[in-house]
């Protein structure tokens, strides 16, 4: 696994966990899923908000991954992951892939994208990447990624909000 830096947690102050998650619930936002694959070629993938654009010259994105989802540790094998951005008719994908275990692809409709990783079908769009470095994030992990092939579908984004599923109202 790629060497991180490690921080010193030692001095930090006690912390309302709690308060932590209701606060960070108000940051409302869409919902994807990543997926990656390990060396034999099985498709794996978690369901996630914690991603963002890092920047466009050169074209960078980040992921945050738990060190204990099941899929964490297939980004080290492939370096790779795709970022599908969930349409707001698939709310049932990001329940099937924010659970741990089963056959998450079992009935899924995917392709293998140009990094010879699954691309989830019937996206608002995705972008698929090469982990160029990762940083230490305590319980999780920061995987950066360089932009190798993105697409943009149509439709309207599911929506993630207070720990609900949201759909933007009509026009
Ligand atoms: C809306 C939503 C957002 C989530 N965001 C993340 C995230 O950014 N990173 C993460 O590691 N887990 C996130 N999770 C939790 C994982 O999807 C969940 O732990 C999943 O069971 C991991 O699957 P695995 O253990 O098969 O890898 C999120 C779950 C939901 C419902």
């Amino acid at each position: 696994m790629t060497d991180m830096r490690r921080a010193d947690y030692s001095d930090r102050m006690p912390f309302d966990h709690t308060e932590l998650r209701r606060v960070m619930g108000c940051f409302a936002t869409g919902v994807t899923v990543i997926t990656t694959r390990d060396q034999g070629g099985r498709p794996y993938g978690l369901t996630a908000n914690a991603v963002t654009s890092l920047s466009l010259e050169p074209p960078l994105l980040l992921i945050c991954v738990d060190r204990k989802a099941e899929t964490y540790p297939h980004f080290f094998d492939s370096k790779i992951f795709v970022l599908n951005i969930l349409r707001e008719d698939q709310e049932d994908v990001s329940r099937r892939f924010a659970k741990t275990g089963g056959e998450k692809f079992t009935g899924v409709s995917y392709r293998i994208g140009h990094l010879d990783t699954p691309v989830l079908e019937g996206t608002l769009g995705h972008v698929e990447c090469r982990i160029i470095e990762t940083l230490e994030g305590g319980d999780h992990v920061i995987h950066i990624g360089e932009v190798q092939h993105a697409e943009a579908g149509e439709g309207r984004p599911l929506l993630f909000f207070r720990g609900k599923y949201h759909k933007l109202p009509s026009d």
